[in-house]
């Protein structure tokens, strides 16, 4: 088969095959894709989550360093000593599993000293924590919104709280457009019982921030409620690295605060924020909290070792924000389209899925881990390269993606006039 002419959206549903003979026919496009070395998924590392990292190379089966430019670890909590300490402490004092479900014999003190304090980083009275930031998101969604409510969805939103959203009415609006989420809300304003607007602060794919102040004041004066999925911001943004709603002071006024400790917090897990009651409600009727074992002992000790980090080691955010300004200048200078993104996540769009895959394939072979993104995660003619920065990426690092991307930028034709003059003075 040749994979070119077909997307991942081609086999979700094959008329008159059955599960069998789909695994079956996708296993074909697959191995076309690995034989072209556009098979970047499931890279093996050796060592884990770092500024660099040991990879067995699928191709070659050879081990080697990588920049990883892929890590949702912005702050590299994954290996700073202290949550490692936290973590193995309550490796040891309470064992690797938690043993039951949060209800009926799994709740730890370290899980109430966690929910205790997520809440108060994020300015709500109490919270709810899963095992997954998607569990989170989609047990939550299901357990509250119902036929009666509606959720009106930013269309980028994560595909966790679209998936929560099943049983539930579902608009979407068109990203981060205000008039466009005006126009739903003044629709739905009478029909439905419940109206929850979500939106991601920080949108994972494009790595720009929602304009949640406007959404608050627009959700609020049509009687709706507000999510935020804080899962890229969490560490990132804000004065305090506590995310979108500090990051536009408004802290308390959004009704409910999702997010992943599995990003800028390091370890793994989700959470739900909000008043007392509501997350109370959550405990008993979150199917994915209720019949799901609690969060292991290592994860919960290290996650509330990870949240003091951050208040007391502003440095880690401030030398993530170095490097994100000094990667996204270079990158706009060389000309690179880099969409709307304001953050550590960048999306180089090149709009042409096979000069992505392509390029994905060199920047391997060079050494650099990057995640070509091409249809169906994203629109063709947004087709791109996502790269994602850490604190502990030094310039070096740095600069050797960046002449990395020029040469290829160059190579496939892919960059704007700034760099085909500066190209045109060096060979005048
Ligand atoms: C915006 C967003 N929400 C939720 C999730 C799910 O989080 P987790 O990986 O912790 O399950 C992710 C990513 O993986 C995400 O990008």
């Amino acid at each position: 088969m040749d994979s070119s002419k077909y997307s991942l959206r081609d086999f979700v549903y094959i008329p008159d095959a059955d599960i069998m003979e789909r695994a079956s026919i996708f296993q074909s496009y697959m191995d076309d894709v690995k034989e072209k070395h556009h098979y970047q998924y499931r890279r093996v590392s050796l060592n884990g989550s770092g500024p660099t990292m040991e990879v067995v190379d699928t191709y070659t089966g050879e081990i080697k360093e990588m920049i990883y430019m892929a890590s949702n670890d912005y702050l590299n909590l994954t290996r700073h000593p202290r949550v490692l300490a936290a973590g193995q402490s309550a490796l040891l004092k309470y064992g690797a599993g938690a043993g039951s479900v949060p209800l009926l014999g799994g709740t730890l003190d370290i899980h109430t000293q966690l929910e205790k304090d997520i809440a108060a980083f994020k300015g709500c009275e109490d919270a709810i924590i899963y095992t997954s930031g998607f569990g989170s998101n989609c047990n939550t969604l299901l357990a509250l919104l119902g036929k009666q409510d509606i959720a009106i969805l930013d269309q980028y939103v994560h595909a966790s709280i679209v998936d929560g959203c099943q049983r539930t009415n579902v608009r979407y609006f068109r990203h981060n457009n205000m008039d466009a989420l005006e126009k739903i809300l003044a629709r739905a304003q009478d029909e439905y019982v419940t109206k929850l607007v979500i939106v991601d602060g920080v949108y994972s794919m494009d790595g720009d921030i929602a304009p949640l102040n406007k959404i608050v004041d627009l959700a609020h004066s049509y009687g709706a409620y507000v999510m935020v999925d804080e899962a890229h911001a969490t560490g990132v943004i804000g004065r305090n690295g506590k995310g979108t709603p500090e990051h536009f002071s408004l802290e308390g006024k959004v009704d409910i605060v999702a997010g992943t400790f599995s990003k800028g917090l390091g370890a793994v897990g989700g959470f739900i924020a909000s008043n007392s009651k509501l997350i109370e409600y959550l405990r008993f009727y979150s199917r994915g909290y209720m019949f799901s074992t609690a969060m292991t002992p290592q994860a919960a000790g290290s996650l509330s070792e990870a949240l003091k980090v951050i208040t007391s080691e502003p440095e880690l955010r401030q030398r993530l924000w170095n490097n994100i300004n000094y990667f996204r200048n270079n990158l706009l200078s060389l000309g690179f389209n880099l969409g709307n993104a304001e953050t550590a996540i960048f999306p180089i769009i090149i709009g042409d899925d096979w000069k992505v895959k392509e390029m994905g394939r060199r920047l391997h072979e060079m050494g650099i881990y990057v995640n070509p993104v091409f249809y169906p995660a994203v629109s063709r003619k947004l087709s791109r390269i996502r790269i994602s920065l850490m604190a502990g990426h030094t310039k070096e690092h740095l600069d050797k993606v960046l002449n990395a991307l020029e040469y290829l930028g160059r190579e496939a034709d892919v960059i704007g006039s700034a760099v085909k003059e500066k190209i045109a003075a060096t060979i005048e």
